[in-house]
């Protein structure tokens, strides 16, 4: 198997994850490397219908646990039809979000026990984990603010703020736990400083 890279960006909504992947990805093909770049929920046709379904605002009535169990199916199939191959092929994936994503929103955000939520991932992710995973780190106040004027909210970020309170502390915890994996990033900072903290460190592993 050759050695390709799994890169995940994290962070409560409006947190500037888009833009910061859109610039690894271009820093990435200027070095000549193959990049993938997808994001969850979605990545493949039958993700992606599972993300409408997810995200859809009418679907108020979607149980917690299914919503968790969802985001996983959507994983599996990401997984199976697009990660995992292009990993193996040797090249560089950047996924915006992943597991950790059910972590802090499922688990923290919505109170679905953690060791559950490790156990269904654990069959969807098949072995697969990150490299490297950014954490960017913004008052989840101003980011969901700024989020929703941007572009309207969907069922996730129609959530209460004490919602994406949750989610933060539960990313917060998260990096606490895992800090040889998860890199926090001061998200407030201007773009390119942030940009170019994130290439500094991708140079090391890479
Ligand atoms: P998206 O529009 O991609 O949000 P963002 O640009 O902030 O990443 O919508 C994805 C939403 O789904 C987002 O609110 C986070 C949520 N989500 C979960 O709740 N659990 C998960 O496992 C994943 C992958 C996403």
């Amino acid at each position: 198997m050759k050695n390709g890279k799994f890169i995940t960006f994290e962070g409560t909504d409006g947190s500037g994850k888009t833009t910061q992947i859109k610039l690894l990805e271009e820093y990435l093909k200027n070095k000549g490397y193959e990049v993938v770049l997808s994001r969850e929920p979605g990545g493949t046709k039958v993700s992606e219908l599972i993300r409408d379904l997810i995200l859809d605002p009418a679907n108020t009535e979607i149980d917690p646990l299914t919503e968790m169990i969802l985001y996983a199916a959507s994983r599996a199939q990401h997984i199976a039809q697009i990660i995992k191959p292009s990993i193996e092929a040797g090249k560089i994936v950047i996924c915006d979000r992943f597991v950790d994503s059910s972590y802090a929103y499922q688990g923290f955000g919505r109170g679905i026990d953690l060791r559950l939520i490790a156990d269904v991932n654990r069959v969807a992710i098949d072995g697969i984990s990150p490299d490297i995973t950014f954490f960017l780190d913004i008052d989840p106040e101003t980011a969901i603010k700024r989020r929703i004027n941007a572009t309207g909210a969907d069922r996730i970020e129609q959530e209460k703020l004490d919602f994406h309170k949750r989610v933060y502390e539960g990313y917060k915890k998260m990096s606490l736990l895992f800090p040889d994996r998860i890199m926090t990033i001061d998200a407030e900072k201007p773009m390119d400083e942030i940009s170019s903290q994130i290439n500094e460190y991708i140079d090391t592993i890479l």
